[in-house]
């Protein structure tokens, strides 16, 4: 029996932030430095989701090779065959697969997905030149179909994601039972969240807020970075904006992340630096009065991380992984080209039994 896959994607649209690196690649990495004897585990950039809302096209190829040497610099181990690196436009199958299920898509489905409601809005208000709905990309609206094609042609069974993209997670899991009451037993359904969260060891997706306003998530493609840690911030830089996070008038330590998110955020982000679980994390600050004392712990414990992880990053070798990149989307394309003659057979683009 074939193994199950853990897969999941990174965008390359902007540096990485400590979200992107805590909610997804190191839940991927840790599966496959611990268990890849049981799993194939897919860590892949999809590129083609890069540009769903506009970007400097200018920097997106030295994008994609920075994230693929983050893989390598956070721990991927590259010398294990069934831990795969690759970048979506590389395997065609891809589009194809999203044109078939975009055509059992419905549009109120998407027009649904809160992503899309949310980055349609900031595609339209930032651009002076446009106030309709016009400049908002069909790239961006069928996003989660390409998603789903990215997750259905490896058959993933777990996909760690950060919480902000349960909802498409969701999504795939629909397409992927309604193509097979419609055909048969095509695809691979991926686990529902809940029990994605039990397999990773959480009890919920993970959503590291912005620094400046706690009620946000922080993103890499927010405005002014003031509130975002980037893997490439100096740790000075970091230190600083963790000193001018934002917190409350309570006064008092303690993990309430609806009546105090900026504090709750800086207690989550300290027991993800310094490897310690939330709850033990909490117990050593609740009910302390200095702010400035948790803001100066969560300063120092960045310090370190990044640190540490920088000088991996600058010790990446790129013959290795271009080696790893060759290979992986040489297996990826076949991989993802069985799955897809299957659906096309079922569709009826292909003769059945080819
Ligand atoms: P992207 O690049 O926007 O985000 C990559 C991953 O980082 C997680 N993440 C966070 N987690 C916790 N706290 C945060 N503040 C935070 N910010 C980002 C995201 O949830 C995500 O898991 N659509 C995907 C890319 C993708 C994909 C896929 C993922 C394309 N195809 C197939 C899995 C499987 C995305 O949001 O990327």
């Amino acid at each position: 029996m074939s193994k199950q896959v853990i897969l999941t994607g990174i965008r390359a649209n902007n540096d990485l932030t400590i979200g992107n690196y805590f909610g997804a690649i190191m839940p991927t990495i840790d599966m496959a430095a611990t268990r890849a004897d049981e799993f194939q585990v897919n860590l892949f950039v999809p590129d083609l989701h890069s540009f769903t809302t506009p970007i400097d096209h200018t920097k997106l190829h030295d994008q994609i090779w920075h994230n693929i040497r983050v893989f390598a610099a956070a721990g991927l181990p590259l010398d294990k065959p069934d831990i795969h690196i690759y970048r979506q436009s590389y395997i065609p199958a891809h589009s194809e697969m999203t044109w078939i299920l975009d055509c059992f898509t419905g549009m109120g489905e998407m027009a649904r997905m809160t992503q899309f409601k949310d980055k349609s809005g900031a595609a339209t208000s930032d651009d002076e030149q446009s106030s309709s709905q016009d400049r908002v990309s069909v790239g961006l609206f069928n996003y989660p179909v390409l998603m789903a094609a990215d997750i259905l042609l490896y058959g993933a069974t777990y996909v760690p994601v950060g919480d902000d993209q349960s909802q498409h997670l969701e999504f795939t899991r629909d397409i992927a039972e309604r193509l097979n009451a419609k055909f048969g037993e095509l695809f691979t359904v991926p686990k529902p969240v809940q029990e994605q969260h039990a397999f990773f060891g959480k009890d919920q997706g993970l959503r590291i807020k912005d620094l400046q306003d706690p009620t946000k998530k922080m993103s890499k493609s927010d405005d002014t970075g003031n509130g975002v840690i980037f893997l490439g911030d100096t740790p000075e830089t970091a230190a600083k904006k963790i000193m001018s996070a934002t917190t409350d008038s309570v006064g008092k330590v303690a993990y309430d992340p609806d009546k105090q998110p900026g504090v709750a955020n800086l207690l989550q982000i300290l027991a993800l630096f310094s490897h310690r679980d939330l709850q033990e994390v909490i117990g050593e600050w609740e009910g302390k009065t200095m702010y400035g004392d948790l803001k100066k712990a969560v300063a120092d414990a960045c310090s370190q991380f990044l640190t540490t992880f920088q000088a991996k990053l600058a010790s990446v070798d790129d013959n290795l992984l271009q080696a790893k990149l060759e290979a992986s989307e040489a297996a990826m394309r076949e991989q993802a080209g069985r799955t897809l003659l299957t659906v096309q057979q079922a569709v009826g683009l292909r003769p059945k039994g080819q």
